[in-house]
C-alpha cells in the first residue's frame, strides 16, 4: 500500500470536487439527487485505487499505536481482537487516509478521534466520508461512558421484541453522537453449542425467537436508513459459526442443507427482509467451502434467493485466513480475488489488500466492473446514512445523547426483564429484610464490572451496578460483609474460599455469585466470550467448591450466575436453595439483581438457551427430533438441567382451556388458538406465554416442538385474561423431501404454555386439510 499512496498522489492532481462544473455542484455532492444517481456520478469520477481503497477498512489510529507497543506479529496471527500492521506507521495511515484510500476504520473509540479522521478524509479529492464501524452489541459499551444494555442472551430471554427494538434505536442515537455510524450486529446465529463462547451475544437456540429480535434489532438501527440518527446494522455471521466442531470459534462447520434451512437461514433471511444493509461473514468453512469464499452463500443466497441489496464485509483478516487457517489459497493475493470473485465487497481489514486488488485488476484476474458493484453498494449505503452532508458530531451533542436519562431507564428495565429465576425454595425469595439481617456476599462476579459481559470496556466505576453495590442499596439496612474471590476464575485463593466459608457460618444467609469471566481488556484470562470456547460447561476453579462448601453449613444460599454460556450447575441445582441466572445484564446488572432478590421487581424471563447437565449434553435443545432420544443414555439423563422457555416468578400462573377457533383448516388457512392465563399468586407479574407445534406425522422428521409465537402478559395477582395468537398456514410450513416449502395436510398438536416442558404445556389438535 505504500507503494500505492505514493502512486495516487501523483496521480491525483487535486481536482477540488467542491469546485462547480460549470457553476454546478457535482450531482454526487447534492443531498436531493437520487442516491443511484450520486452513486453513478461518484463512480465515473474515481480512479481504481479510490475504488478498491472504497472497499477497504483499517483499524483506528488510537489501537494501532496501542497494540504496536504491545504485540508481536506471531501474536498478531492468531489475535482476532486486537491489530497492528507491521511495517507501517501512523503518518502512513493518516497519509492513506488524506488520499482518499480508505473507506472505513474499526476499533476507534472516541468521538475525537472519528472526527480526526474524518477531517483527515475530507482533505481527500472526492471527500468520500468514512464509514466508522464499532462492535456495538449491546450498546456502544466499548466506548467509554456509552450506555451499556444487557447482552444478547438476556435480551433473548425476556422475549421482548419491541425492547430489542427500543434498544437498537438508542444505541443508534448514541452510536452517531459518537460519529460512529456502523454497528457489527445483530448476531442472529442460532446458539446450539454452550462450549461456544459466543453464546452470550446470540439471541439463544431457536431459529423464530432470534429471527424476530434480529429483524427488530436491525430496524432499530437503522430506522430508514436515512436520517442522522440511524446507523447500519451488521447482521452476522454468515453462516455455521455457532455449530462448529468442539464447539470452538473458527472450527468447521459440517451441516446439512435441510438443518442451514431450517435453522441456521431462517434468522438471516428475516433481518435481510428487514433491509439489514450489510452482513458479515462467518469465521469457519462450511461443508469444506470457507465462508469468506462460498458463492453459493454470498451470491446464490444472500443475493439471488434473498434480495440482498447492501454489502457484504469479511469478518478480522478471514479471507487471509483461506491460506493459513483453511489452506483453499496460496496467498493472501489469490484468497483476496477467491473472495471477491464470489461477492465479498470490504475487506476488513488491512493494507495490504490495495496493492494485491488493483493488481488482480490490472492483471485482468478481476474485472473492474466487478469493483464497480461493490463501491456502488458501498456508496448506497453511505449517501443513505447521509454521511456526506454530516461527517461529523460534536461533544455537545455526543454528551446531551450518551447515557441519558431515559436511555440508562431502558438499560435498567431490560436488566430487570432479562434474569432468569431458575430455583426458589420454600420462597426464600423475595428475601425477608427482617429475617436475614447478617448477608455474606461473595465469588468472582460480586463486584466486578464483568457483570456487563463480552464486548463493554471498563467504564467508570459510577456508572456501574455490581452486585454488591445494588444490594448496598436496595437493603441498606443490612449487614452485608464481602468476602472478595477476585476477578480470576482461574487463579482463586484457597485461603480467601476458607474466609468466605467461614463467615458463611457467622451470616444469616449467602449471595454467592459465580460464572464465567470475559472482560475484553484481559484478553487472555477470560473464560467465555468470543473466541474464548471450553470443552466442558462446569464452573471454572474453585466455584463448585465455594458453594459447596457454604452449603454445607447449612445456611441459606443464593447463587446469581454471571455468564454468557448456559452453565452446568448441577450441584447448585441439587444443593442451594435459590439461583438467578443473570447473563450479561450490563452496566444495571447488579441493581437488577437486587431488586429481584428483595422483591422490588418480580422476574419474568425465561432460558433462551437450554442449560445441559454436562458437556456432553449440548444437544438436548428442546426443538430436536423425536429419534434424539429413542435410546436414553444410561448412566444419566436424557432431560436437560432447565429446558429453554423456563423461568420462575415470585407470583404462580394457571393456565386452562387451549381452544382453537377451528379444528381443521386449509393449507393456505389459519385458525385462533386462546387459552386462559390467570395469576394465582398474590402478587402482580409479567408472563411470558408460548405457543409452539408439533407436527404429529409428516414425510420428513420434524421437530418434537418448535417455538411458533410467544406473548409477554402482564397479570395483577388473582387477574385472568385471554391470550390469542393466530396459527396461519407460514406457521405449520416446512421443507418437503424436495426442499420445496409446503404445509402437509395432516394433524398439529398446538401446546400452549410457561416452557418447552412437556408437562408444562396445554395440548389441541389441528388437522390440516
Ligand atoms: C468478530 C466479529 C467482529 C469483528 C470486529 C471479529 O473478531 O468475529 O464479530 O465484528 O471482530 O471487531
Amino acid at each position: 500500500m505504500k507503494k500505492l499512496f505514493l502512486l495516487a498522489a501523483a496521480i491525483v492532481t487535486i481536482v477540488d470536487m467542491n469546485a462547480t462544473t460549470n457553476g454546478k455542484k457535482p450531482v454526487y455532492k447534492d443531498p436531493k439527487a437520487p442516491v443511484e444517481a450520486r452513486v453513478s456520478d461518484l463512480l465515473g469520477r474515481m480512479t481504481l485505487e479510490e475504488k478498491v481503497g472504497q472497499m477497504n477498512q483499517l483499524v483506528g489510529i488510537e489501537h494501532f499505536k496501542q497494540n504496536s507497543a504491545a504485540m508481536t506479529a506471531a501474536e498478531l496471527a492468531t489475535n482476532t481482537a486486537n491489530a497492528f500492521y507491521p511495517g507501517v506507521t501512523v503518518a502512513d495511515m493518516e497519509a492513506w487516509t488524506r488520499q482518499g484510500l480508505v473507506s472505513s476504520f474499526l476499533h476507534v473509540l472516541t468521538l475525537e478521534e472519528a472526527n480526526y479522521l474524518q477531517k483527515l478524509n475530507m482533505q481527500s479529492r472526492l471527500q468520500i466520508p468514512l464509514l466508522i464501524g464499532i462492535d456495538a452489541i449491546h450498546g456502544n459499551a466499548k466506548c467509554r461512558d456509552n450506555t451499556v444494555y444487557p447482552t444478547n442472551i438476556g435480551l433473548a430471554s425476556s422475549f421482548d421484541v419491541e425492547m430489542a427494538y427500543k434498544i437498537a434505536r438508542q444505541t443508534a442515537r448514541e452510536m452517531r453522537a459518537m460519529n460512529m455510524h456502523w454497528t457489527f450486529n445483530p448476531n442472529v446465529e442460532v446458539a446450539r453449542d454452550g462450549r461456544w463462547g459466543r453464546c452470550g451475544e446470540t439471541f439463544g437456540e431457536d431459529p423464530y425467537l432470534v429471527s424476530l429480535l434480529g429483524e427488530a434489532t436491525t430496524r432499530g438501527y437503522q430506522g430508514n436508513l436515512d436520517g442522522t440518527d440511524d446507523v447500519l446494522a451488521c447482521v452476522k455471521h454468515f453462516v455455521g459459526g455457532s455449530y462448529s466442531i468442539n464447539g470452538t470459534n473458527g472450527a468447521p462447520c459440517d451441516v446439512s442443507e435441510r438443518t442451514l434451512r431450517e435453522v441456521f437461514f431462517p434468522p438471516f433471511e428475516a433481518s435481510v427482509k428487514a433491509g439489514g444493509a450489510s452482513v458479515m461473514m462467518s469465521h469457519n468453512e462450511l461443508n469444506g467451502i470457507p465462508c469468506h469464499t462460498n458463492k453459493w452463500l454470498m451470491d446464490g443466497v444472500l443475493r439471488g434467493e434473498w434480495g440482498f441489496k447492501g454489502f457484504v464485509v469479511s469478518d478480522w483478516m478471514d479471507i487471509e485466513h483461506c491460506v493459513d487457517q483453511h489452506h483453499t489459497a496460496r496467498d493472501n493475493k489469490e484468497a483476496f480475488r477467491q473472495s471477491i470473485l464470489a461477492g465479498m465487497d470490504m475487506h476488513m481489514h488491512g493494507p495490504e489488500w490495495m496493492d494485491a486488488v488493483v493488481a488482480l485488476v490490472k492483471e485482468g484476474k478481476i474485472s473492474e466492473q466487478r469493483i464497480d458493484e461493490s463501491v456502488r453498494r458501498i456508496l448506497a449505503v453511505k449517501f443513505r446514512l447521509g454521511l456526506f452532508e454530516h461527517p461529523y458530531s460534536d461533544a455537545k451533542t455526543r454528551d446531551k445523547v450518551i447515557n441519558s436519562p431515559e436511555h440508562k431507564a431502558t438499560a435498567l428495565e431490560a436488566a430487570r426483564n432479562s434474569i432468569v429465576l431458575l430455583k426458589n425454595d420454600g420462597g426464600l425469595l423475595p428475601l425477608d429484610k427482617s429475617k436475614y439481617k447478617k448477608v455474606l456476599v461473595t465469588g468472582i462476579n460480586a463486584n466486578d464490572q464483568n457483570i456487563m459481559g463480552d464486548w463493554s470496556e471498563l467504564q467508570s466505576d459510577d456508572k456501574v451496578w455490581t452486585v454488591l453495590r445494588g444490594l448496598r442499596e436496595a437493603a441498606p439496612e443490612t449487614d452485608f460483609s464481602f468476602v472478595d474471590q477476585g476477578w480470576d476464575p482461574r487463579n482463586m485463593s484457597q485461603a480467601k474460599v476458607d474466609e468466605a466459608v467461614e463467615a458463611a457460618r457467622n451470616s444469616d444467609l449467602n449471595i454467592v455469585c459465580c460464572g464465567e469471566y470475559m472482560m475484553r481488556f484481559r484478553w487472555n484470562d477470560r473464560t467465555s466470550g468470543e473466541d474464548t470456547d471450553r470443552d466442558n460447561l462446569d464452573l471454572v476453579g474453585l466455584q463448585e467448591q465455594l458453594i459447596r462448601r457454604i452449603c454445607e453449613t447449612g445456611k441459606p444460599v443464593v447463587l446469581v450466575i454471571i455468564s454468557g454460556r448456559p452453565l452446568s450447575v448441577n450441584y447448585a441445582a441439587a444443593h442451594v436453595t435459590a439461583i438467578l441466572n443473570a447473563w450479561e445484564a450490563g452496566q444495571f446488572g447488579g441493581r437488577a439483581i437486587a431488586e429481584i432478590l428483595y422483591g422490588q421487581v418480580n422476574p419474568s424471563a425465561k432460558l433462551a438457551m437450554t442449560m445441559p447437565r454436562s458437556a456432553g449434553q449440548i444437544s438436548t435443545w428442546y426443538n430436536h427430533k423425536a429419534s434424539a432420544f429413542f435410546h436414553p443414555v444410561v448412566c444419566g439423563t436424557s432431560e436437560p438441567l432447565y429446558p429453554f422457555g423456563y423461568g420462575l416468578s415470585y407470583t404462580t400462573y394457571k393456565y386452562a382451556g387451549l381452544q382453537l377457533s377451528a379444528g381443521r383448516m386449509a393449507a393456505d388457512g389459519s385458525v385462533k388458538a386462546q387459552v386462559t392465563v390467570t395469576n394465582t399468586g398474590n402478587r402482580d407479574g409479567v408472563e411470558i406465554v408460548q405457543l409452539y407445534v408439533h407436527d404429529c406425522v409428516s414425510s420428513v422428521a420434524r421437530p418434537v416442538k418448535e417455538l411458533k409465537d410467544f406473548r409477554r402478559v402482564e397479570l395483577k395477582a388473582g387477574e385472568t385474561k385471554t391470550v390469542e395468537f393466530t396459527v396461519s398456514a407460514d406457521k405449520l410450513a416446512y421443507y418437503d423431501i424436495d426442499m420445496k416449502k409446503i404445509v402437509e395436510p395432516g394433524d398439529f398438536e398446538i401446546l400452549v404454555g410457561p416452557s418447552s416442558r412437556d408437562n408444562d404445556l396445554q395440548k389441541a389438535v389441528l388437522t390440516v386439510e
